[in-house]
């Protein structure tokens, strides 16, 4: 175990104490148990006002010498990944460090080939097969920067990514499974390639034998392509701050933004966080759910455990197929020690019952997690009881895909954990309260907006290809602060409880899309005028999408509009971004200046449709009688 893993609460007080007043020696110390080329010059330059972090400048390093060749001497034959397929009759596959190894030097080979060279950018549009962890670690074997795309957004959406990093090759699966059903992937490359210029090769997996069409001059196969490389490739070298990759992300306003995480300081949060808030142990067996495409599994299914020499599981399939057992019948099956999911799927096994989990023994599990939304006591407790047998600590982990890593969780076992609550932040993170003067509040039992006042290695650098963006999104609302978009608690004991997000993003089944965003996308159908998108109280997603649509004429069959508007989003965004509910209004509550009132919509949609506030400043005040007698 390295010694930046606290195992005991005098440890971790010691290391919040070492963190806090010499943070740069704290930071260094940890550095010190990576493999560098080149040590750093400084540990740290920050200011939050243009704003300007590198950590570990003049460093040199490659993260995936760190995530696999450093471990080969003592590793080689352990077991780096497992996979399960989404099928349970299929074969599980399994790959030793040695294989990984391989297998991630042959697609950066395969790369190279194709023409990739270190700062290019490659998206990667692919289902959660094995091929998908090589290609995100072959890109930085070889400095090129991965920007890993959901597979569940569709080919606009897609689109709009590689165009804004202009991305010159696309790794991609002919098709892929989803629970029963099978669906097309290169297809949709193929319609979101007829708009970006810059992409010049198509790298594609074969992973259901489907037929697609090969375009000559781009498109080539993976497995073709095998027969030309060596399975040697020597890591690139790249500076600390070099981009490592770029992640989009919803905001408030506007269009998805590409996250920027860069090599050195990345990589030493993904392992240190890793190690803490799992406690993790070698040889077990940890298994994360989440899908590659989001920030959970870029951190928490490939770089921290492989950094620490762990064994990940990577599952293709989902909760519910082939029934709402899945998940225990493969923690079972394949003796799972730590297991990391999203309240969402909790709650809809839940609603199952728990005949579906009754059948299996769960006794290899020691950890539980949580991520991506706030879990209510009541999934909390469930998954205690009925998973983790009232044995295994559960730990509800806040991060965002802009810090790169978990920021407030319990550690297992070592710091206090209570129900719905993340608890206390880790060694080095600096959270604060704010309230809406931006004035720090201080001492227990206060609620304000969620800041955090010290850089930390793992936080992002930039939005891409827009930098003011990044300042104004996450940095200008409170000045010197970096601003996370959510809302919290500290109680009596200094606990942290994550109450949602302030701004216009919603969080459904823990994917983050902005009001906005959605509103667009319906606009675009051509009966639509004008929306409103807002969320409400959802029992299994956490928050569903509520949306209030204008139209031009009135529609003649509403339900038949509403699968069009619906349809609309799918092309526009992708299937995860279906509304929830959509109601047909004249018009919106709107103030003189032309402002939409969000809070009456949210309390329209909430279910709550009296004390509706002050509507005397509204253009309109009748329109809110309409609403609320039409609510769905
Ligand atoms: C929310 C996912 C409550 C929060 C890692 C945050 C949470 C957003 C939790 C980031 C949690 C994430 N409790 N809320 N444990 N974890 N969130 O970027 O609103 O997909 O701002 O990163 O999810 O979502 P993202």
């Amino acid at each position: 175990m390295k010694p930046f893993q606290y195992t005991s609460m005098q440890a971790y007080e010691a290391a919040v104490e070492q963190a806090n007043s010499q943070p740069e020696q704290f930071w260094s110390e940890i550095a010190d148990h990576f493999v560098w080329r080149k040590k750093w010059d400084r540990v740290l330059d920050w200011n939050f006002t243009e704003p300007e972090i590198s950590w570990f400048n003049g460093g040199q390093l490659n993260i995936t010498e760190n995530c696999i060749d450093r471990h080969l001497p003592t590793r080689a034959d352990q077991v780096a990944l497992v996979w399960e397929p989404n099928d349970p009759k299929e074969q599980a596959a399994r790959y030793t460090y040695r294989e990984l190894h391989m297998k991630v030097c042959e697609m950066a080979n395969i790369l190279k080939r194709n023409g990739v060279k270190k700062g290019d950018r490659v998206c990667l549009y692919m289902p959660m097969i094995p091929e998908l962890s090589f290609a995100v670690l072959a890109c930085a074997r070889i400095g090129a920067i991965h920007s890993v795309v959901f597979a569940g957004f569709s080919a606009n959406s897609l689109a709009d990514r590689i165009n804004d990093a202009a991305c010159t090759v696309v790794i991609t699966a002919d098709a892929m499974n989803r629970g029963p059903k099978q669906m097309p992937v290169k297809r949709v490359v193929d319609e979101a390639l007829e708009t970006c210029p810059s992409v010049g090769c198509v790298i594609v997996v074969s992973r259901l034998g489907w037929p697609v069409m090969m375009h000559p001059q781009r498109d080539v196969w993976y497995h073709r392509e095998l027969q030309f490389v060596e399975s040697y490739c020597e890591p690139e070298v790249m500076d600390s701050e070099d981009m490592l990759f770029i992640l989009y992300t919803s905001g408030s306003t506007g269009k998805p933004k590409g996250v920027v995480h860069t090599c050195g300081g990345y990589m030493v949060y993904a392992e240190y966080s890793f190690r803490n808030v799992f406690q993790y142990q070698d040889n077990d067996l940890y298994w994360c759910t989440a899908d590659i495409g989001w920030i959970t599994g870029h951190t928490y299914i490939l770089y921290g455990p492989l950094l620490a020499g762990a064994t990940t599981l990577m599952f293709e399939g989902v909760p519910t197929y082939p029934d709402p057992g899945r998940f225990w019948q493969v923690c079972d099956k394949h003796g799972v020690n730590v297991f990391y999911t999203a309240p969402t799927a909790i709650r809809s096994l839940m609603q199952s019952g728990i005949d579906h989990v009754l059948p299996y023994s769960l006794h290899s599990l020691k950890v539980l997690g949580s991520v991506g939304e706030p879990i209510n006591e009541e999934a909390w407790h469930w998954y205690s009881t009925h998973v983790g047998k009232g044995r295994c600590p559960v730990v509800d982990t806040w991060w965002q895909t802009e810090t790169g890593g978990i920021m407030i969780s319990t550690l297992a076992g070592v710091t206090p954990m209570k129900p719905a609550h993340a608890g206390l932040p880790l060694p080095g993170i600096q959270p604060v309260l704010l309230d809406s003067d931006g004035k720090e509040l201080q001492g227990n039992d206060v609620e304000g907006y969620l800041c955090v006042k010290f850089p930390w290695p793992s936080m992002i650098r930039t939005t891409y290809g827009d930098h003011e963006r990044c300042r104004i999104n996450y940095f200008a609302t409170y000045l010197g602060y970096y601003f996370t978009g959510d809302g919290a608690k500290r109680d009596e004991n200094g606990l942290y409880r994550i109450i949602g997000r302030v701004d216009d993003v919603i969080n459904v089944s823990g994917h983050r899309f902005g009001t906005a965003e959605i509103e667009n996308a319906i606009n675009q159908n051509k009966a639509v005028v004008e929306s409103a998108v807002v969320g409400y109280p959802h029992d299994i997603k956490g928050q569903g999408i509520y949306a209030y649509v204008i139209c031009a004429e009135k529609p003649e069959n509403e339900d038949w509009l509403r699968d069009e508007i619906t349809e609309t989003v799918v092309e526009q965004i992708g299937r995860i971004a279906k509304p929830d509910k959509i109601q047909f209004v004249s018009g919106l509550p709107k103030t003189r200046s032309g402002k939409i009132m969000r809070r009456i919509l949210r309390k329209v949609a909430e279910g709550e449709l009296s004390n509706l506030g002050d509507t005397s400043t509204l253009l309109d005040p009748n329109i809110v009688d309409e609403i609320v007698a039409g609510k769905q």
